[in-house]
């Protein structure tokens, strides 16, 4: 046999959903992916954002696929028409999430369920779509962002931390639920990463408590791309035994 045995990085021939792609750690991801061989459907609201975002992708057959994952009982039909326009998918990358803080006292049903949907059901209701007869290519890879709020108290922030919690034990249970159906689930763990996302958070925070932050993170905060290469390689062949497990992404924030 000749040629040269591909990189298990390698993605070219994969197709890619990646939500959250408008901005920050999914658009990075769509870049990411794109660079190395895959052919990203990107997700978001803002249809203004995501063809920013398509114009940033190396590589022929990226599409936008503008929906609002708030709506997630119409998530699996809506996975299902992606998949019958575009082809089946190897690869999910749920970046897409809300973060609002609210201490305990003034956490009312809107809210909780306003967090939960967001973060939580609509990875279940993704898992699901992904998982129907046609929308995947029967080598899947799952790959739910949850975050270090999952592992540590922080007040002010319990229900984020729920959701995001509820992501590493409902991707454990995935992971075995998907096993006969060749799809792995796993989840990345990021500490604070600058996107919009912190941006919003640092408006709510004193200089000071801002800076206590940054100082608690030994490497500094994470960029995008930082969380990008770790979603990337858990969707590729380069983690093919790897199942079930929440990667810290977090430049030794954990570790301390
Ligand atoms: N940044 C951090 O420090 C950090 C740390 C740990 C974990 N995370 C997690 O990492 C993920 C990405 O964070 P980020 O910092 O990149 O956030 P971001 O800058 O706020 O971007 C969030 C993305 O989610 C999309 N989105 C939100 N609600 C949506 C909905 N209902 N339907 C469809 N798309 C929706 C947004 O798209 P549209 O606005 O176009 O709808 C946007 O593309 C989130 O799950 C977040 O919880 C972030």
């Amino acid at each position: 046999m000749t040629g040269e045995a591909s990189s298990p990085f390698d993605l070219n021939g994969r197709h890619a959903l990646v939500t959250g792609a408008s901005t920050g750690i999914g658009r990075a991801t769509a870049v990411l992916l794109a660079q190395l061989g895959a052919r990203v459907t990107v997700n978001g609201r803002s249809v203004a954002r995501l063809e920013e975002t398509l114009g940033l992708l190396q590589g022929d057959g990226h599409r936008a696929a503008p929906f609002d994952l708030a709506d997630t009982d119409a998530i699996p039909r809506w996975m299902k028409a992606q998949a019958e326009t575009a082809g089946p998918f190897d690869g999910l990358a749920h970046c897409a999430g809300v973060q609002v803080g609210k201490p305990v006292r003034s956490v009312d049903r809107a809210f909780f369920d306003h967090i939960l949907h967001a973060n939580l059901l609509s990875a279940l209701a993704l898992a699901r779509g992904f998982r129907q007869k046609g929308c995947n290519t029967g080598r899947g890879a799952l790959v739910l962002v949850s975050s270090v709020a999952a592992e540590i108290g922080q007040p002010g922030n319990v229900v984020y931390a729920a959701s995001k919690g509820g992501l590493v034990s409902a991707s454990r249970g995935l992971a075995m639920e998907f096993l006969r159906d060749g799809i792995r689930v796993n989840c990345v763990a990021p500490a604070m990463v600058e996107t919009d996302m912190m941006e919003r958070f640092r408006q709510t925070t004193t200089t000071d408590q801002f800076e206590a932050i940054r100082a608690a993170h030994p490497m500094g905060f994470g960029r995008p791309e930082d969380v990008a290469s770790a979603i990337a390689f858990l969707l590729s062949d380069a983690s093919r035994w790897i199942n079930g497990v929440s990667l810290p992404v977090d430049g030794g924030y954990l570790a301390q």
